[in-house]
């Protein structure tokens, strides 16, 4: 488990809670219900944060929500918001789930502080953890974030100098098709004045 960067969202779990409103991904999210098409199942949120507002999303819609964090901080107030959300204390990295037991798996803005050489391992894991015909939404980093086209480096994110990586573009396509991945989509969108790239995947 990376240390620093647990210990730097424990610090800001707060304040990000604050103002985690100025992130609107409603236009995301009704994008991500239409592909999935199906009343409710079960979603898998990787970096769940303080589980507001998109867990709320799921488990309003009917949806069983389990949210995986590795801030203490962040679950606490998990805890608070989305009581019937299962909170899993853990490094995404570190996971173990069984095989296609999700009906949709979403990772926002959790996945690039992960060392990018760990990404295909990840993925291979988000794969066996789908059910066939599942669906997955997830936030990756790119050069319009960090100034390069493959990073791996510090930057600083409300007054903390937070870890972020990743691979470009054309080679994590690679790594998702390799898997047996279906992109559905890969779009570009700015939120709240940050420009990330959004995936949507199915299996
Ligand atoms: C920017 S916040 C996003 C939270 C939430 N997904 C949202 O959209 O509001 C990133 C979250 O991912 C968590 N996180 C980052 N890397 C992680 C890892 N390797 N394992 C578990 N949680 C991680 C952090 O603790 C933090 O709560």
């Amino acid at each position: 488990m990376s240390k620093e960067l647990v210990e730097a969202y424990n610090r800001l779990a707060l304040t990000y809670d604050q103002n985690r409103g100025l992130f609107d991904m409603s236009a995301v999210f009704d994008d991500f219900f239409h592909i999935l098409g199906q009343k409710s199942g079960h979603v898998l949120d990787l970096g769940c944060g303080a589980g507001e507002p998109i867990p709320g999303m799921f488990i309003d819609r009917g949806w069983e929500v389990t949210g995986v964090d590795f801030s203490e901080k962040m679950l606490e107030l998990a805890a608070r918001y989305q009581p019937r959300m299962k909170r899993l204390h853990s490094d995404i990295v570190d996971l173990e789930l069984g095989s296609a037991h999700y009906d949709a798996i979403i990772a926002v803005y959790s996945l690039f502080h992960i060392e990018k050489e760990k990404h295909p391992a990840v993925f291979g894991n988000i794969y066996k953890w789908l059910k066939p015909g599942g669906k997955v939404l997830f936030t990756y980093a790119g050069k319009e974030y960090t100034g390069a086209d493959s990073f791996s480096g510090h930057i600083e994110f409300m007054s903390e100098r937070l870890f972020y990586s990743h691979t470009t573009p054309v080679h994590l396509r690679e790594i998702l098709e390799d898997i047996g991945f279906e992109v559905i989509a890969f779009d570009y969108r700015d939120i709240g004045g940050e420009t990330f790239l959004w995936v949507t995947l199915g299996k």
